[in-house]
């Protein structure tokens, strides 16, 4: 184990210890819940070359289609947005006990010239396993991310989400845009 309680051996996608640099949260929590430490168990960090075997992607399924995803073609897409520096903030919470990945979200920085030259970034993909929801660990997991926006110097976090979720949404501030729409063309599902 790191000085700074991140594994050593593990590849995460990003530098753990941007987290532990963090100090702009939120929202407000119950039950002793804090960002960098939601429960006796369970830790917070950035997604992991590992996780293929911590139940990512079974995690993921619970938020949408995944598909079959084989560990080569997982670790080739893991390898490629890692290479993409200051990109992905894929952040994931395990349960150490169990050693399952049981909250996921992204947060994807996307530079722009516009804004003087800075970036935004995008909340995508937020998702915590159906036996550990209404343990404040989603609001754990968008609270961490809007934090990272902001302090990577993001001029601003846009997210989409069902109707049913709009609620969610707003503990952090998030409002729908006055006269924006949001339009799209779906390939694939
Ligand atoms: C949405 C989701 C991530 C919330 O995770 P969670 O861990 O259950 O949420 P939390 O326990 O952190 O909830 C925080 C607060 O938000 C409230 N909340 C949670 N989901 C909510 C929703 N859909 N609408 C309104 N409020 C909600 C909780 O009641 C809680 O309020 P409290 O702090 O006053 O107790 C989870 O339900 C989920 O994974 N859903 C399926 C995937 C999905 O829809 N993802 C979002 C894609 S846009």
């Amino acid at each position: 184990m790191a000085e700074n309680g991140f594994q050593g051996a593990l590849t995460y996608i990003y530098d753990p210890a941007i987290l532990l640099r963090l100090t702009s949260f939120q929202a407000e929590y119950k039950n002793g819940v804090t960002p960098l430490n939601p429960g006796e168990t369970l830790k917070l960090r950035p997604l992991c070359l590992e996780d293929y075997d911590k139940g990512y992607l079974q995690l993921l399924s619970q938020l949408t289609s995944v598909g079959d995803v084989t560990r080569e073609q997982f670790e080739d897409r893991f390898n490629k947005m890692k290479a993409c520096d200051d990109t992905y903030y894929v952040t994931v919470i395990e349960d150490t006990t169990s050693k399952q990945v049981i909250g996921s979200a992204t947060l994807v920085k996307e530079q722009k010239f516009i804004h003087r030259s800075t970036a935004r970034a995008r909340v995508e993909d937020v998702v915590v396993n159906d036996s550990y929801r209404g343990k404040q660990l989603g609001k754990v997991l968008v609270d961490v991310l809007v934090s990272l926006g902001r302090e990577l110097g993001c001029y601003k976090v846009s997210l989409e989400c069902k109707d049913h979720n709009v609620k969610f949404y707003t503990i952090f501030g998030f409002e729908a845009g006055k006269g924006q729409n949001y339009m799209q063309i779906r390939f694939f599902d």
